[in-house]
């Protein structure tokens, strides 16, 4: 917060951040979600906000206070999150998308309380939701194109939690989502994964080999994130 302004690094940048699970209603008393509890999302918001960027934090339902300075819109189900993705995706310079989607919902929502009686099993019919990230990928702008005036590069930063064949699933993610970078962890190594303080993970870029990072904080690891970002995003306008 003492930081000369002059020097922060993405000063004058509009970074939009989504963070938290997501809740898909399947009566008026129940719903579907994860484990996610928002905490590197809101991690890269902050640290965005503290090397000068103008923040937008789209979040999904967690108990994590609203950080200050920050513009927080908050959604419920993954169809709010995308509508409000795309209400704010045109002045981001820099995208990062932690959030864990729900991938469905139920395709209908019991206007009533399912109610238990006479059912010995109950079958969910679920229809998928958009995919935030791809949508993203798909309508950003790839930077100054010659002849064509200056658009502002837009990078994009996806992330991927993983079970198994983590780097293996994470680069079909990065080439299918048209990301920049992807950030991918595995669920079971020690010290990544939901409600820790730190995280585990590799990251990944189009053409390069795929970077293991070691343990690190989310904080520290937010500051490394965006600094490639950075770095990505000016060799766009070079
Ligand atoms: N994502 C998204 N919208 C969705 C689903 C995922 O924006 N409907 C984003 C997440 O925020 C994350 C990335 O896509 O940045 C990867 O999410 P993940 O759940 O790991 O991958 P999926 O593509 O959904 O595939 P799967 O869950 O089958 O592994
Ligand atoms: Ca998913």
């Amino acid at each position: 917060e003492h930081a000369d302004p002059a020097t922060l690094p993405l000063r004058g940048l509009t970074v939009l951040v989504t963070a938290g699970p997501t809740q898909e209603s399947l009566d008026p008393v129940r719903y579907l979600t994860n484990h996610s509890t928002g905490k590197m999302g809101y991690a890269i918001a902050e640290t965005a906000r503290d090397m000068g960027a103008a923040v937008t934090l789209v979040s999904g339902p967690t108990a994590l206070e609203a950080p200050d300075g920050v513009d927080m819109v908050r959604v419920t189900s993954a169809q709010d999150m995308f509508d409000a993705v795309t209400a704010h995706f045109e002045d981001a310079d820099i995208t990062v998308m932690a959030a864990a989607v729900g991938d469905f919902r139920a395709e209908n929502v019991h206007p009533q309380k399912i109610k238990k009686h006479g059912r010995t099993s109950l079958e969910l019919k679920l229809v998928s939701n958009p995919d935030i990230l791809a949508w993203a990928g798909g309508h950003k702008r790839p930077g100054p194109v010659a002849g064509q005036g200056e658009a502002r590069p837009q990078v994009l930063c996806g992330f991927a939690m993983e079970t198994e064949h983590l780097v293996e699933h994470a680069a079909q993610k990065l080439g299918e989502k048209h990301c920049d970078m992807l950030v991918a962890n595995n669920l079971n190594d020690r010290g990544a994964g939901f409600a820790t303080d730190t995280n585990v993970v590799t990251l990944l870029t189009p053409g390069a080999a795929p970077e293991p990072l070691s343990i690190m904080g989310k904080g520290d690891l937010a500051g490394l994130i965006l600094g490639r970002l950075a770095v990505i995003r000016a060799n766009k306008l070079a």
